[in-house]
């Protein structure tokens, strides 16, 4: 695995490649690096002859009492992990060369609507400095494909949405979310934990699965499900901030017509902030017996 940290050695490392005729796969990170993202690995090497990661902690993701300070850095377990895992291609950029002009003088993009929401809403700004990033990310390794977890399941769809919106030619792969044993979606913010909140944390898992079962089961009171899961969550010792169950397509709620829904969740637990999200899929001209009586 070649590391190199500045533009111009991405880009003559890229050419080389692209010049034998080979497909790019790019796996953008901040590190820390866990099963979810080695999945992302694996899947980028299933599908493109290269595959390009990218470790930064993105400041302009961050608001400004997040943990970008204490955010884990674990770079030289991380690189021995990509090489391990096949990456051929390690861009570790310093903020200066993502952000020449600092990051308030920074040019951004912005996915309105989408960005606002859920997540959006308790983090202003953190999806304009996603988006941002990403788009440069994206300019900069120019791949053909780039593999995002569904884990962070809004940050999914403002990635494709902004790629749809500026036409950028990278097509959108999103990977199933990969859990611990007990169900926790592995994350980086997981090492927040102490034992005793790691021990209470599957339980974000187990109230998703509990509320997807019961639209799956037929109920249709989407409201009083979340209202419901919310509770569990603050019996269990979360500080829940939402649980929301949205059209899969686009984040709105969601309507008794809409047959592919997503329930999503985020809580604090502690000094971590967990998120973690279920799809749902409701077969076509399944009676609802709530709407039917
Ligand atoms: P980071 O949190 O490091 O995640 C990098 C990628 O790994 C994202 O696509 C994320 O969805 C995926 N991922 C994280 N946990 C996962 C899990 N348990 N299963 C599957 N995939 C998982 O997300 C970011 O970094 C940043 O916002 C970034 C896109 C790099 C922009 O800065």
């Amino acid at each position: 695995m070649h590391t190199v940290r500045t533009i111009a050695d991405v880009r003559s490392m890229v050419r080389l490649w692209r010049g034998q005729g080979e497909r790019i796969a790019f796996v953008p990170t901040m590190g820390n690096l866990h099963a979810g993202h080695v999945h992302l690995v694996n899947q980028a090497k299933h599908r493109a002859d290269r595959v390009v990661a990218s470790i930064f902690v993105n400041p302009m993701q961050f608001g400004e009492n997040e943990d970008f300070a204490s955010y884990p850095r674990t770079l030289s377990e991380d690189s021995i992990n990509l090489a391990e895992n096949g990456a051929h291609l390690l861009f570790l950029p310093e903020a200066g060369e993502i952000y020449p002009r600092g990051v308030a003088d920074a040019t951004r993009v912005e996915v309105p609507g989408i960005s606002d929401i859920l997540c959006g809403a308790s983090r202003p700004g953190h999806f304009t400095g996603v988006a941002t990033v990403v788009n440069t990310l994206f300019n900069i390794v120019q791949p053909d494909m780039a593999l995002f977890g569904k884990k962070d399941y809004q940050q999914l769809l403002v990635i494709r949405r902004m790629v749809a919106d500026l036409c950028l030619p990278v097509t959108v792969v999103g990977v199933p979310t990969v859990r611990e044993p007990d169900g926790l979606a592995m994350s980086s913010r997981n090492s927040y934990l102490t034992a005793k909140e790691r021990a209470r944390a599957p339980q974000l898992y187990q109230v998703l699965c509990q509320a997807r079962d019961r639209i799956h089961g037929g109920e249709a009171d989407y409201a009083a499900i979340e209202s419901e899961a919310g509770q569990a969550l603050i019996a269990a010792g979360f500080q829940p901030d939402y649980v929301s169950v949205r059209r899969a397509e686009d984040l709105m709620p969601a309507s008794l017509a809409d047959r592919t829904l997503v329930i999503l969740a985020a809580a604090r637990l502690g000094k971590a902030r967990l998120i973690d999200n279920l799809s749902i899929e409701l077969k076509n001209g399944q009676q609802n017996p709530i709407i039917s009586v």
